[in-house]
């Protein structure tokens, strides 16, 4: 699971994510969570194709 691509147009994993999740404040919702992990990853800026996916795999970490 950890090394499934989730962005593949920044080739970000679900590992990266899990990474981005855990730095810095961990406060807030989803979407706040999601600019962060977007801030760190740059992923879901490449096409946009993945941001139901990426928004997912952090609602699925964070729960
Ligand atoms: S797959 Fe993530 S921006 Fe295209």
């Amino acid at each position: 699971m950890e090394n499934i691509m989730i962005c593949n147009c920044m080739q970000v994993s679900v590992a990266d994510i899990e990474k981005a999740l855990h730095e810095g404040q961990q406060f807030g919702d989803v979407e706040k969570q999601f600019e962060k992990v977007q801030m760190v990853t740059h992923c879901s800026t490449g096409c946009g194709g993945c941001h139901d996916k990426v928004l997912d795999v952090i609602s699925e970490l964070m729960g």
